[in-house]
């Protein structure tokens, strides 16, 4: 047992209650947020900063109860620190001006980033030495094809033609990158965990883009390999895959197995069918749509749903199925934190 209860469920102990933490909990839906960074200036002037980084980190914490903190910062940050200019364009999302063409560009890539990001492991380091004892931190990173989507396309994309020409037609260009990203996130993940990160999770936020072949060649293999990198070294820090909206894989996901702790349902995947094929091997983390939050009666409808399927029994993560949206009310997150905990008392 340890004195979190997040921890405790990563690994199947039993837990007072299932605990809850929200994807994007900090951020522009809470006034607080908003306040740090117009003092900031801009969002990559906030992650820069660890002081207000760690502000913001336990901002959610404070105001809604949530069992576990996520490191502010962004999976984007990575590339930023291999060399590639980043902005963040107002209604707009981010942007590399640019992005990776020629075998050159990947040469130029800086393989000494995970030692540049000293402003991360100063945050992670700040909120653990703040934050209550019983609340887990948990570190994170872009898996290493989310990060080569951005970098390659320069920006998010609907149809990630740019990415999949690449596949298509110089694989090689795809796996020299995406062995560049795992090699930096592997030595970014230990630093985070060697900084007071209690848990890691890698985002997959562009899996569902690739058929299943792909998925495992251009993604999946390469999340696991980091994965069993960072469990060889730190076998009592649990860690959690998000590989985001691929329900139809799930068999393919089971075969392979893998070793990492949780596996994150998407809203996109039911429940019942993550539980069903993947429950007795791994933790849930999931899957509230994050939309329901704009009623509390939805919300209710999707928590007792939620509950239903997982139980009250070890096992289960609650958490949303993607991030919290900019508009949403904290006090509907905060009524979501307080049902999980009250509805899974055991
Ligand atoms: O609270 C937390 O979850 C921790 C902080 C966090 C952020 N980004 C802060 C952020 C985390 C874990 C991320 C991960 C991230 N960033 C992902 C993976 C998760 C996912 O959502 O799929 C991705 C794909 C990114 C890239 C990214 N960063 C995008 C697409 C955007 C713009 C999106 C938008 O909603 O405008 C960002 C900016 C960003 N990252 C913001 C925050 C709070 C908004 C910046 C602002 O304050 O204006």
């Amino acid at each position: 047992m340890s004195n979190m209860i997040f921890i405790d469920a990563c690994f199947r102990r039993p837990t007072a209650h299932t605990p809850i933490w929200m994807m994007r909990q900090a951020g522009r839906y809470l006034p607080e947020y908003m306040a740090v960074r117009a003092k900031a200036g801009n969002f990559l002037s906030l992650c820069h900063d660890p002081e207000m980084a760690c502000e913001v980190t336990i901002q959610p914490v404070e105001r809604l109860d949530v069992d576990a903190a996520i490191l502010f910062s962004d999976i984007l940050v990575v590339p930023n620190e291999m060399g590639m200019e980043l902005q963040f364009i107002k209604d707009h999302g981010p942007k590399f001006p640019k992005p990776l063409v020629t075998d050159a560009d990947l040469d130029a890539l800086d393989m000494k980033a995970a030692d540049k990001l000293v402003y991360v492991y100063d945050t992670i380091a700040k909120v653990r030495s703040r934050l209550r004892a019983d609340k887990a931190l948990i570190g994170f990173t872009g898996s290493p094809w989310t990060l080569a989507t951005y970098m390659i396309e320069g920006q998010g994309t609907k149809t990630y033609a740019v990415v999949k020409k690449k596949i298509a037609t110089d694989p090689a260009f795809m796996h020299k990158l995406l062995e560049k990203l795992t090699i930096i996130i592997q030595d970014y993940l230990c630093k985070q965990i060697e900084s007071g990160a209690n848990a890691v999770q890698i985002f997959d936020s562009w899996a569902s883009a690739l058929e299943e072949s792909a998925f495992f060649e251009f993604s999946w293999d390469y999340m696991l390999r980091i994965a069993a990198h960072v469990k060889a070294k730190y076998p009592h820090i649990p860690i959690l895959l998000f590989p985001k909206g691929v329900s139809g894989y799930l068999d393919k996901i089971r075969e392979k197995g893998g070793n990492f702790d949780v596996f994150c349902v998407d809203w996109s995947t039911p429940i019942e069918l993550a539980k069903a094929k993947l429950g007795d091997k791994y933790i849930l983390q999931g899957n509230m749509e994050p939309t329901r939050l704009y009623s509390k009666e939805a919300t209710k409808e999707g928590v007792e749903h939620i509950v239903k399927v997982m139980g009250k029994e070890s096992g289960h993560i609650f958490n949303l199925g993607h991030g919290m949206l900019p508009d949403l009310d904290p006090e509907n997150a905060k009524y979501l934190v307080d049902l999980v905990h009250e509805m899974t008392k055991r």
